[in-house]
């Protein structure tokens, strides 16, 4: 069942579990996300980022794509469609694409532009019943090799883009997309703790899921964070049962290179990662 992220948050805050936001980037992956939540009876949100979106040709297809599947494979679980770290275009485009779930990342622009931007696709989300995320403070990550720490958000700063009506705040505490480096320092639970007293109520998400201990997903579960993105860690499952199965030489025996066997033990990554994901988070049976 296609639905925006509202409702699905807002239980997941009360009860204290978070919802996974995993990244799609075909066929393969969606299926395996929509089939893995439905095996779980667990909600699930679809992340789809611009580059992946443009990948699969476009927001529309996505949508079309993402709408068949959950009918045709009779997936009755709460799903949101969901774009991640859309630009200010992107998100009118998901909008108007069908998503049920659209997140602004105007992180890079002043807080002043930030809430000008944000206060405006909020309004444009909500009369058409979709769900908005927004952010504060970035999230940091390796680009061409330079590994940012990301700027942890300030808590008043969060107030104020939780003031215009969001339905999930996405603030950096020194989480970061992909791998983390060995130096890594850990979440910053006390500026996590701070954002939530002052934004009350707001479901909190943390993005950069990868690789972050057990421990510390628990405690920020316990301080407000209803949602948790996870990208890297099924790309690299994905990667590591694939390359197993050429290593193996098994794409040579039989038919092995028709590529619904091919993609099939990548595809079982995928399923493990998010159902082990879905256990941590505590999501399993939410539905
Ligand atoms: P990872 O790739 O580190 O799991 O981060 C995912 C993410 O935050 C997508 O927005």
């Amino acid at each position: 069942m296609l639905v925006n992220a509202t409702e699905m948050l807002k239980k997941a805050k009360a009860e204290g579990y978070a919802v996974g936001a995993f990244n799609i980037n075909n066929l393969e992956w969606t299926k395996a996300i929509l089939l893995t939540a439905q095996e779980n009876n667990s909600p699930v949100i679809l992340g789809v980022s611009e580059g992946a979106g443009k990948y699969m040709t476009g927001f529309k297809t996505v949508t079309a794509m993402v709408k068949a599947m959950i009918e045709e494979l009779n997936i009755t679980v709460p799903v949101a469609l969901h774009l991640d770290h859309g630009s200010y275009e992107g998100a009118k485009k998901c909008i108007e694409a069908g998503f049920s779930s659209v997140m602004f990342d105007g992180s890079h622009y002043s807080i002043e532009e930030n809430i000008e931007k944000t206060k405006e696709l909020v309004e444009y989300a909500h009369s058409n019943g979709i769900s908005i995320e927004a952010e504060v403070g970035s999230i940091g990550g390796e680009e061409d090799g330079v590994i940012g720490r990301g700027e942890v958000a300030d808590a008043d700063e969060c107030k104020l883009i939780a003031d215009l009506g969001i339905d999930m705040l996405a603030a950096g505490i020194g989480n970061i997309h992909g791998k983390y480096p060995a130096n890594w320092q850990g979440l910053d639970f006390v500026a996590l703790e701070k954002i939530k007293e002052k934004t009350e109520g707001m479901p909190l998400v943390l993005h950069g899921g990868t690789g972050i201990p057990e421990d510390m997903i628990k405690k920020a579960i316990s301080l407000g964070v209803a949602k948790i993105n996870v990208n890297t860690e099924c790309q690299l499952a994905f990667a590591e049962a694939t390359r197993k199965y050429i290593e193996e030489g098994k794409d040579l025996q039989g038919k092995g290179f028709d590529p619904r066997k091919l993609l099939n033990p990548g595809f079982e990554g995928i399923k493990a990662c998010v159902k082990e994901k879905m256990q941590l988070f505590g999501s399993i049976n939410k539905a």
